[in-house]
């Protein structure tokens, strides 16, 4: 592959260009501190909260995409040249590089004028910082000055106000140096009442192990006139001003000076962190801890041995080397990236101000790493629980660091906490979550089980003429937003995930011995799916929508946007439709959505300017939700012709979003984003760049793609009964083995092709057979 590819192990990706077609970036985090970094440097870091606890700027969408970043500026005392040892922001052509993203860290490598660099970024698991290790060696014949300056940009703590108020704002910015730490301490004024309390008091910027030769805390003295990061003054002179800022920019901009004999490798370490509140150490203690290369090489082991371990709960073996390195690695480690994040915080899709932990992706989130956190997914859904009313909506997304939310109502978000709920018990036994007493937005309390109810209750409590649920703002697909305007559109696709739900709730409701309760929500599920299956057939596809003037959407009636894929892919997830209907609804999906590169979200896409669908229409043809292959809808599309026994279309939809095989596929100058996580979506084939990806890393389609294909191809699958094993692979495979660690217990799986539809399944080396549950 161009650009680079994987490690022998897939545990790295290791990108050969500095010039990505997009930012290729990686998540450096401990659950609290994040460092988001680009093959080159490029990125921010925030403490708990991108938009509220903000550490570094950001300047979105600048050109290039990725500025600024975490740098490290090289300068040679005898020529006076100088250069960054990843690139950016000087830019000058290296004699090698390379950058590694690894699960937890980063390490960019290069080489210029014989001073070989190597930087290891990387977030500690207990401590509020980020490392930044520094490796020189002087590959010369003569002995070499070196001056090695690291340099990073703090940004206003609040990063929403830097859009609209930096001019008056950033003069409450101060920072100075402290020789005795060696580190510049950044704090910001906010000693009025009133303002939201941040979880630290200050950011610091250090070198911990080498003397400092000088250092800026002002941006525009280390910078100096009509320059840019690119040509410092600071380093064409090799100087520092020595300054402090007492309301200004603050930049950590740090300079040692080292000699390197011919063959010699010297290390510098540079800390960049918060001193949190609930931090143990001051940062004095911090920062000495850290300046002890020994301990950081034990830091750095531990982040791997989490990895390790984080991974191992679930591992495959098929016949496909980069479904392995997807399952086994990449996709594991995005899901819980966008369980950290939700859609919150990236380079060039999320600003990491507006969008906070949306209500839905979180939930779905859950799904994508029960297997190996189960109890973190439990204070989560508790989180999701607390952001719901009364009445049984919830807030649409929430920022919990300040306990604020956005209250537009959605039809579907509040259903999402049951798939969670169940799926968790599914993996865990653990039924005591749904007696958890968690508070309402308005104060009073109630378990889980009963916020699920209220959920349930409050779409059975808001139907349109034809007794779907309402619309309200939007569904699953954000854009459906003209939908319901006067309080009568409804959607048909909710009304399939409402009768999902309705049974996950009755089958909960008979396993805690609540018949009355399971009775209600079977009778639910069973009205609602004669509705569906009475009013929304379309012949050949189910309807996705009706508007306030009960016009449908997504209907052989219609102009544009005829099929909608989620009412066809859902219909066989929430057995709304029995199998004849499943087939011919999936048999439309493969006929009118399908592509060489996946499934596109609807056809045609829209490009008249219809008033009732939605904001989609804003989008070009082929773009977004308006007609682009939308890689988490795929998902379900997968499932569903698992579910029907159709594994090689199954296997199908999944292989060719592979971001390895769909990378390749379109050429990765079109595809542009990383090709080793998955991205929201692809252009589809009504737009000229069609196979150009987009919205890569936080997507609902990594936690759904890892459990489509274990779940529901490998058949390995959590369920209330116990571990099932149903596989529905291939014809094309011979067999898989896995190893699935599953309520305490390791079972080593090996599945073996009997005959074209038969498999042969070993469990820990005796037979076993398939559809009955391991260990309940
Ligand atoms: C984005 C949103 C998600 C939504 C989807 C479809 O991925 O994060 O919540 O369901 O778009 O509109």
């Amino acid at each position: 592959m161009d650009y680079g590819g994987f490690s022998k192990d897939s545990r790295e990706f290791i990108i050969n260009r500095f010039d990505t077609p997009t930012p290729w970036i990686n998540y450096l985090c401990n659950g609290k501190y994040a460092a988001l970094i680009s093959q080159t440097g490029g990125g921010y870091s925030f403490f708990e909260d991108p938009r509220y606890q903000r550490i570094t700027r950001y300047r979105y969408n600048n050109v290039p995409l990725d500025r600024p970043g975490r740098y490290v500026y090289l300068r040679d005392a005898a020529s006076g040249e100088y250069w960054s040892a990843g690139w950016q922001p000087v830019c000058k052509t290296p004699d090698a590089w390379e950058c590694r993203h690894g699960l937890g860290y980063t390490s960019i490598s290069s080489a210029y004028d014989k001073i070989q660099s190597a930087v290891t970024y990387f977030v500690p698991l207990d401590d509020n910082l980020e490392v930044w290790f520094i490796e020189l060696t002087n590959t010369s014949e003569k002995k070499r000055s070196i001056t090695v300056t690291p340099y990073a940009e703090f940004a206003l703590f609040d990063a929403s106000e830097e859009f609209m108020f930096h001019p008056n704002l950033h003069y409450f910015s101060t920072a100075e140096y402290d020789s005795r730490d060696k580190a510049i301490y950044y704090s910001f004024y906010n000693k009025r009442k009133g303002y939201f309390q941040r979880n630290f008091s200050k950011a610091y910027f250090s070198i911990t192990n080498s003397p400092v030769s000088g250092y800026d805390c002002e941006r525009e003295a280390f910078i100096g006139k009509c320059r840019s990061e690119k040509n410092p003054e600071g380093m064409k002179t090799g100087k520092h001003k020595n300054s402090a800022v007492i309301g200004g920019n603050v930049i950590g901009c740090l300079s040692t000076y080292l000699e390197l004999e011919p063959g010699e490798e010297k290390r510098v370490i540079v800390v960049l962190g918060v001193d949190a509140y609930e931090n143990k150490l001051t940062p004095d203690k911090i920062l000495r801890k850290f300046s002890d290369e020994e301990h950081i090489a034990y830091e750095f082991d531990r982040v791997k041995k989490y990895w390790e371990e984080y991974t191992s709960k679930l591992s495959v073996d098929t016949p496909d080397p980069l479904v392995n390195a997807n399952i086994n690695i990449w996709n594991q480690y995005q899901s819980r990236t966008t369980f950290d994040w939700s859609r919150y915080a990236s380079l060039m899709y999320n600003t990491g101000t507006g969008r906070g932990i949306g209500f839905r992706d979180t939930s779905q989130d859950t799904i994508g790493v029960v297997h190996t956190i189960a109890p973190q997914v439990k204070d989560r859904i508790k989180l999701l629980a607390r952001n719901m009313y009364e009445d049984g909506h919830a807030y649409h997304l929430f920022f919990p660091t300040v306990g604020t939310g956005d209250p537009k109502k959605y039809s579907d978000d509040h259903l999402w906490i049951i798939p969670a709920v169940y799926s968790y018990i599914c993996e865990t036994g653990d039924y005591s979550i749904l007696d958890e007493k968690v508070p309402y937005i308005e104060g009073s309390g109630g378990t889980i089980y009963d916020h699920m109810v209220r959920a349930i209750d409050y779409t059975l409590a808001n139907v349109g003429p034809h007794g779907f649920p309402r619309m309200f703002y939007a569904d699953w697909n954000d854009c459906l937003n003209d939908i319901d305007k006067k309080g009568k559109g409804e959607s048909v696709w909710v009304a399939m995930f409402f009768c999902y739900v309705a049974k996950q709730m009755a089958e909960l409701a008979g396993e805690i011995e609540k018949p009355k309760d399971a009775k209600n929500f079977t009778e639910i599920y069973d009205d609602m799916k004669k509705k569906v299956n009475d009013i929304a057939w379309d012949g050949e596809w189910y309807i996705r929508a009706f508007t306030d003037e009960g016009n449908p959407i997504g209907s052989k009636s219609c102009e544009e946007g005829k099929i909608h894929i989620n009412t066809q892919s859902w219909a066989v997830l929430s057995g709304v439709a029995g199998r004849e209907r499943g087939l011919k609804c999936m048999d439309a999906v493969k006929k009118f959505l399908d592509t060489d590169l996946g499934i596109r979200i609807c056809w045609p896409s829209y490009s008249s300017n219809p008033d009732d669908v939605g904001s989609l229409i804003n989008y070009p043809p082929g773009i977004k939700e308006n007609g682009a292959i939308f890689c988490h809808a795929n998902t379900w599309a997968i499932i569903a012709e698992a579910m029907l026994g159709r594994p090689d279309q199954a296997f199908d939809y999944y292989h060719k979003l592979l971001p390895t095989v769909a990378s390749k596929k379109v050429g990765i100058d079109r595809y542009k984003v990383e090709p080793y996580v998955y991205c929201q979506f692809l252009f589809g084939p009504d737009h000229p760049q069609f196979g150009r990806g987009s919205h890569s890393w936080l997507t609902g389609t990594s936690a759904w793609m890892f459990r489509a294909f274990t779940d529901w191809i490998l058949g390995v699958r959590a369920t209330l009964d116990g571990l099932i094993i149903d596989p529905r692979i291939p014809s094309s495979w011979d067999g898989f083995k896995a190893k699935r660690h599953y309520r305490g217990v390791t079972y080593d799986i090996n599945v073996r092709r009997a005959s074209k539809t038969e498999t042969k399944i070993e469990v820990n080396g005796s037979p076993w057979q398939a559809n009955k549950p391991l260990s309940r």
